[in-house]
């Protein structure tokens, strides 16, 4: 058999600077890494001294149509690799203006972690913004570059996660990339909810 055996070609880019000190994070990897049909590429293991290889990273975007950033929610922000990564990659004339066209078209999603429960995301919380505001700089950056933005999957409250707890949003990330890669979510129902992962019934098809 010959072409691409999925519906979509997924890419991960995972961006943790502490690995070695992740509960979260690294039970999310191990439960995508291996999956059929997915990417999975590890941003501070390739770039420990942070010179990104830019060709490698478009050829790299170009081959797959749905992109994954994961990492966990630092200063309310992507880690600095992930973000020097946006700065350098997506070149203007590649990735955005007139000419830049490579990115049209494909999916852009961000899956994180925060150590802030859900309920201080909001006007009245400590955090005084939604979890979707401060995903905006990503937001945009997908529109820019001509790109549709997907509900975000993210796992709040971190610190107080017990290990049976990380294995099942652990589980639920594998359920939700495998089912992106197969075409199996409903994005009309996801797009109600403020993030992914609220009600998987309801928006993964079986
Ligand atoms: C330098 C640093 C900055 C952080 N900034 C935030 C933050 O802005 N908001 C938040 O909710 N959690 C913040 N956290 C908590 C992390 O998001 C949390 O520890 C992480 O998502 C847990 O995932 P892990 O177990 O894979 O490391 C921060 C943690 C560190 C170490």
């Amino acid at each position: 058999m010959t072409g691409q055996p999925f519906a979509h070609r997924v890419l991960i880019l995972f961006a943790h600077p502490a690995l070695q000190k992740s509960r979260v994070n690294r039970q999310l990897v191990e439960a995508v890494r291996d999956l059929e049909g997915i990417t999975f590429h590890d941003l501070y293991e390739l770039y420990p001294d942070f010179h990104i290889d830019v060709g490698k990273e478009q050829d790299l975007l170009r081959r797959h149509d749905i992109i994954v950033f994961q990492y966990p929610l630092y200063w309310f922000s992507v880690p600095a690799l992930l973000k020097m990564w946006q700065e350098l990659v997506l070149e203007h004339r590649w990735a955005y203006g007139r000419e830049g066209t490579v990115l049209r078209g494909k999916k852009l999603m961000s899956a994180l972690s925060t150590g802030g429960r859900e309920s201080l995301f909001c006007r009245e919380g400590f955090n005084r913004c939604t979890i979707r505001e401060y995903l905006v700089p990503v937001e945009q950056l997908a529109r820019i570059c001509g790109m549709e933005y997907l509900p975000p999957f993210v796992i709040h409250g971190t610190r107080k996660l017990t290990g049976p707890e990380i294995g099942r949003h652990a589980e639920d990330y594998r359920n939700v990339i495998t089912a992106i890669r197969d075409d199996r979510i409903n994005w009309e129902a996801a797009g109600l909810f403020p993030r992914l992962n609220m009600d998987l019934d309801a928006v993964i098809r079986k």
